[in-house]
C-alpha cells in the first residue's frame, strides 16, 4: 500500500462513513432479530464474529483494497456486480470523490448460517444513494437478468471500470452482457483468482482476445498473484 492509501484508511472521516454504513447494516440485522455478520469484503473476512465496528482490517485484504483505490482513481464510471453492504463502493468513492457508480446484486441469502444480504443490502443500496446523491444508480436481482436489460437502457452510462464480484457462475455472462457498455480501454478487474472459476474465465476472455492482462496492475507473481485485472483489447 502507498502512503496515500494507508492515509485515506486512517483519515477520520473516511472511518467515521465507514462507521455510518456498518452502523446501518448492523441495526439492520439486529432489528429482524438476526446475529449482525456480513459477507467478505475488502475490509472484514466472511461472517466473521467481531463486529466490524471494532474489528481491524483484514490485513490478507491490504493488496486488494490499495487496487481499488487506484483502479477508482483511474476511473470517471464504475459498475460493481455484487455490491453487498457496499464496502468496495464506499472505499472508491473515497479514492475519487467524483466516481460515478453503478451496481446490481442479488440481495438475497440462501437460508440459515449464510449472510442475510436480503436484509442488508437493500440497506446498504439506500445508505449510500443518501451518502451521494445522485451518484449511485443500483440495481437489485440477479445479474442474470439485471444486465441485459441494463445494458439494452440508452440511460445506462459507458463503464470504465467494472468489477466483477457476484455470482462466481455468472463471471463470464456478465462480462458479455456489459461489454456493449465498456469504453474504448476500460479496466476489468475479477474477484478472487483463488476460485477455479475466476481462472477460467479470466483465461478463456483473453485467450479469445475479449480482454488483455493491464501492465499496470500486473503483480509481480503474475496475474493471478491478486484479483485479475485486465483491459478490454
Ligand atoms: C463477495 S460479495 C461482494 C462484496 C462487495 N463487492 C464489496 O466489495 O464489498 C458477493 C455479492 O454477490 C451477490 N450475488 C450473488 N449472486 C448474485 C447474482 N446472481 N446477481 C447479483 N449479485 C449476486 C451476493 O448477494 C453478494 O452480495
Amino acid at each position: 500500500m502507498t502512503p496515500v492509501d494507508a492515509d485515506l484508511l486512517a483519515d477520520p472521516a473516511f472511518l467515521a462513513d465507514l462507521a455510518g454504513l456498518n452502523g446501518a447494516l448492523i441495526d439492520s440485522l439486529t432489528a429482524a432479530g438476526v446475529t449482525p455478520q456480513i459477507t467478505g469484503n475488502p475490509f472484514y473476512r466472511h461472517m466473521q464474529g467481531e463486529s466490524p465496528l471494532t474489528a481491524r482490517f483484514m490485513t490478507r485484504n491490504a493488496q486488494k483494497r490499495a487496487r481499488l483505490v487506484a483502479l477508482a482513481r483511474r476511473a470517471r464510471s464504475h459498475f460493481e456486480v455484487g455490491v453487498n453492504g457496499g464496502h468496495g463502493i464506499l472505499l472508491m468513492m473515497w479514492a475519487n470523490p467524483d466516481l460515478r457508480v453503478a451496481g446490481v446484486d442479488l440481495c438475497g441469502t440462501v437460508g440459515a448460517g449464510n449472510p442475510r444480504a436480503d436484509i442488508y443490502g437493500p440497506v446498504a443500496m439506500d445508505w449510500l444513494r443518501q451518502r451521494f446523491p445522485g451518484r449511485m444508480r443500483l440495481m437489485r436481482g440477479s445479474s442474470a437478468d439485471v444486465l441485459p436489460a441494463y445494458a439494452a437502457d440508452p440511460s445506462a452510462e459507458p463503464i470504465d471500470l467494472l468489477r466483477i464480484d457476484g455470482a462466481r457462475s455468472l463471471y463470464e455472462a456478465d462480462f458479455r452482457a456489459l461489454r456493449p457498455l465498456l469504453a474504448p480501454g476500460a479496466r476489468v478487474i475479477f474477484d478472487d483468482p483463488g476460485w477455479p472459476q475466476t481462472r477460467a474465465t479470466v483465461e478463456r476472455l483473453a485467450a479469445e482476445g475479449a480482454l488483455i492482462p493491464d501492465a499496470d496492475f500486473l503483480p509481480e507473481g503474475g496475474i493471478f498473484a491478486a484479483d485479475p485485472v485486465l483491459r478490454l483489447a
